[in-house]
């Protein structure tokens, strides 16, 4: 059952709620209309505001969009995230990357020897891996706040991903399809956890 809050429980209106998270569906399907950089590039400078540990911001995006660059990362994809992926026009692949310390003397400059500190800490590629995972979150919303769907996947060769996309200590965490759904985009529905089964109040 959809548990809606009382009016006034919540800051943003009840179309927002619904855009966002209610009505909000992870689509299998995509049609074909476009999307923009424009429109990736407003996502991201929404989405760059969200929190993350030391302000450490480890996400890192890949933006395929062309058909050599989808040809090649369709066959990475485990087979039933192939079809959906060959449909988005616009597929992300979210990466954490592992050197995000080499940012922070301008990210938490008030923090003097950060950098340091990180390269030496052995937490630091878990750190990574967290805190893109955050973002990936965040990722998600920004994408259904421009009015698109996503299609968040773990379902792929990471190790391939990488070899094919990513440079460096980049490490693959996602992939994203998004764009307008297509016709039979959505898997049932299934029920969420309700509040009692979720949270203790102590
Ligand atoms: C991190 C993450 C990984 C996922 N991996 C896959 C995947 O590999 N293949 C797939 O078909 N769906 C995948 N999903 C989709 C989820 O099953 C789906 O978002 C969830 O069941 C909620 O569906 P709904 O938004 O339609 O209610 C993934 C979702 C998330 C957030």
């Amino acid at each position: 059952m959809t548990t809606i809050a009382p009016e006034g429980l919540l800051a943003i209106d009840a179309s927002a709620q619904d855009l966002l998270f209610r009505e909000a569906r992870t689509a299998n399907t995509f049609s074909a209309e476009p999307v923009s950089d424009e429109q990736l590039r407003a996502i991201y400078d929404l989405v760059k505001w969200a929190p993350t540990a030391m302000n450490a911001q480890p996400l890192r995006l890949v933006a395929v969009r062309t058909p050599e660059a989808r040809e090649r990362l369709v066959p990475l994809m485990s087979e039933g995230n192939r079809a959906k992926t060959a449909s988005a026009p616009l597929t992300l692949i979210v990466a954490a990357d592992e050197d995000f310390h080499e940012h922070l003397p301008v990210t938490f400059p008030h923090r003097e020897g950060a950098r340091e500190a990180m390269h030496a800490n052995p937490g630091r590629p878990a750190m990574a891996r967290f805190n893109a995972s955050i973002q990936l979150g965040y990722l998600i919303l920004g994408i259904r706040a421009a009015g698109l769907a996503a299609g968040p996947m773990a379902g792929f060769d990471a190790a391939a991903v990488e070899k094919e996309f990513l440079d460096g200590n980049q490490r693959a965490i996602a992939v994203v399809n998004a764009g307008k759904p297509g016709s039979d985009a959505w898997f049932p529905r299934n029920p969420r956890l309700d509040f009692e089964q979720a949270v203790k109040l102590v």
